[in-house]
C-alpha cells in the first residue's frame, strides 16, 4: 500500500512536468495560425516553433523568421566559401558568384532585422515597405544563385542547390511574416 504522501508527490511531479512541457506550446497557437498560409507552412511551423526567442506577437514572428533566414544564409555562405575551389571552371564561377549573392542577401536581411527592431508608429508603413523591398531583394539574390548552377556539372551542385533552396524557402516565409505583420497592424 503506497502512502498518500507518495501519491501526492507523484501527482505534483507529473503536473509540474506537464506545466514545463506545455510552456513553449503557449505561443504555438500563434505560430500555427501564422504559418498556415505561408509559402511553406510545415517548414514555417518547424523553424518558428523551435525558435528559442520570444514568439508571442506578429512582430516577434516576423523578426524570428528573418533571423532564421539570416542564420541559414550565414551557414550556406560558410559552406560555399569552403567549396569555391571546385574543379570545373563553370562550377567555380557559379560558386563565387553565389558567395557574392548570398552575402548581399545577408546584408539585406540584416537591414530588415534592424528595421523590424526599431518600428515606430509614425513611420510604420514606410518601414514595412523597406522591409518588404529588402527581403524581396534577398530572395532574388538567392534565386539568382540557384540559376547560376543551371547547366553546371559538378559534385557540389546538388548540395549547393539543396541548401540554397532551403534558404530561399525560409526567406520566402519571412516575407510572408512581414506582410502578415503589416496586415495585422492596420
Ligand atoms: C488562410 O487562407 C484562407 C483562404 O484564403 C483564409 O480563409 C484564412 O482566413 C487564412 N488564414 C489565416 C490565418 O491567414
Ligand atoms: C501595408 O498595409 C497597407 C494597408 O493594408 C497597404 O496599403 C500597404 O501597401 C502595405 N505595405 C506593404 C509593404 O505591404
Amino acid at each position: 500500500m503506497e502512502s498518500p504522501f507518495f501519491l501526492l508527490t507523484v501527482l505534483l511531479l507529473l503536473s509540474s512536468s506537464a506545466a514545463v512541457e506545455s510552456k513553449p506550446g503557449a505561443s504555438n497557437d500563434l505560430v500555427r495560425s501564422s504559418c498556415v498560409n505561408a509559402s511553406y507552412p510545415s517548414l514555417c511551423f518547424r523553424t518558428l516553433s523551435s525558435y528559442s526567442g520570444p514568439a508571442n506577437t506578429p512582430r516577434d514572428l516576423a523578426q524570428a523568421a528573418v533571423k532564421v533566414s539570416l542564420s541559414r544564409a550565414r551557414k550556406v555562405s560558410t559552406f560555399l566559401r569552403t567549396r569555391v575551389t571546385g574543379k570545373g571552371k563553370r562550377e567555380r564561377v557559379a560558386l563565387s558568384d553565389c558567395v557574392e549573392q548570398i552575402s548581399e542577401s545577408m546584408e539585406e536581411l540584416s537591414k530588415t532585422l534592424r528595421e523590424l527592431k526599431h518600428l515606430r508608429g509614425e513611420t510604420f508603413g514606410f518601414q514595412m515597405s523597406n522591409a518588404q523591398t529588402w527581403v524581396s531583394a534577398a530572395l532574388t539574390n538567392e534565386d539568382t544563385c540557384l540559376d547560376g548552377f543551371e547547366g553546371v556539372d559538378g559534385n557540389v551542385k546538388s548540395d549547393v542547390k539543396r541548401k540554397i533552396t532551403n534558404v530561399a524557402k525560409v526567406t520566402s516565409n519571412a516575407l510572408y511574416m512581414i506582410n502578415r505583420l503589416n496586415e495585422t497592424h492596420s
